[in-house]
């Protein structure tokens, strides 16, 4: 069957708004966004009487407890949240039969690696809420194993709180800044994330099987200071930035040294070439000027 309505969680957040913003581009689909008030992920027991509601032929579930560091003291609400509703919401789609696709991040790794984390590596996080997003992953394919799940890296947008809108507001309000530069990852535009995972829509939609762990990120690595160095660079700003180490910047939650992800496999699965998270970070900065 075709896929046409789709569920889209987490409507507020960075991936759920840029969903919504390209609905109007995706003519063939239609999207039911909903936010935290109309589908609570902590009250997992809720989800089967409205999810039959508005009877989808997909769920897409952007929505997920990401705040790290307070993580580590929120325990019960971040596993609810992170892993049991995961596990509700893709028994549910495997009782209708129909596509679940979830989101899952590089912070399931250990951070040891050399070389980019491929699907196939095994998880080892750091931190609790890599440990929730982990437990997400495995009990959602224990109960549905045609799950499909997203891992992605650094997330940035035009909207919401992120990385790239904070560094350019402490930019203009301080003189100078000290940034983590010991930390490797892969940047990536939550709009082309939405793009991938509406591309991977057409993909099934069109025959191909597609279930399974990928990961999506923008090509190119980089580190946090290198990338504030770009943020800097294209708005033209004159902070000085320190480059510094973690163990010089305590944080509640561990991170991961090195977590670039490799994304082969969903660019081989459809076929796609994903653009340099700087080109990518131009045109969201491009779009934030001129929101
Ligand atoms: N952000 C990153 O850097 C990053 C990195 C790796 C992986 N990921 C993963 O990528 C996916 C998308 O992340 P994102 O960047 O779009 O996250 P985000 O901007 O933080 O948005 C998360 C959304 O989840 C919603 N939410 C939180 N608790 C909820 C609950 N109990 N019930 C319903 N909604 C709830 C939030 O609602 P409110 O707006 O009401 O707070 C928010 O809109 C997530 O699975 C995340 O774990 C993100």
């Amino acid at each position: 069957m075709a896929i046409h309505t789709i569920l889209v969680t987490g409507a507020n957040g960075q991936l759920g708004w840029e969903l919504g913003q390209l609905a109007k581009s995706y003519p063939a689909f239609k999207f039911v966004l909903v936010d935290r008030s109309e589908l609570d992920l902590s009250f997992p027991e809720t989800f089967e009487k409205i999810i039959h509601s508005i009877a989808p032929d997909c769920i897409i579930n952007t929505a997920a407890y990401t705040a790290v560091d307070k993580s580590e003291t929120e325990k019960e609400l971040a596993f609810t949240v992170n892993a049991t509703a995961v596990q509700e919401l893709a028994r549910i789609c495997k009782g209708l039969a129909i596509p679940f696709i979830t989101y899952s991040t590089d912070y399931v790794f250990n951070g040891e690696a050399a070389h980019p984390y491929l699907c196939s590596t095994k998880m080892d996080p750091v931190n609790y809420y890599g440990s929730t997003k982990a437990a997400g992953e495995s009990m959602a394919m224990e109960v549905n194993e045609n799950t499909i799940i997203i891992r992605t890296s650094w997330v940035f947008s035009s909207h919401g709180n992120n990385f790239v809108k904070t560094m350019m507001r402490l930019m203009k309000e301080r003189e100078s800044l000290n940034i983590v530069a010991d930390q490797k990852g892969r940047p990536t535009y939550a709009k082309d994330l939405a793009k991938a995972t509406l591309q991977m829509i057409e993909a099934m939609n069109v025959g191909k099987t597609i279930n399974g762990v990928y990961h999506f990120a923008n090509t190119g690595e980089t580190t946090w200071f290198d990338f504030a160095a770009k943020i800097k660079a294209i708005a033209g700003l004159t902070c000085a930035l320190n480059p510094i180490e973690t163990k010089d910047f305590p944080t509640p939650a561990k991170r991961p040294a090195y977590s670039v992800l490799d994304t082969s496999n969903i660019e081989q699965t459809l076929s796609i070439s994903i653009p340099h998270w700087e080109d990518a970070l131009s045109s969201c900065m491009k779009e934030i000027n001129t929101n």
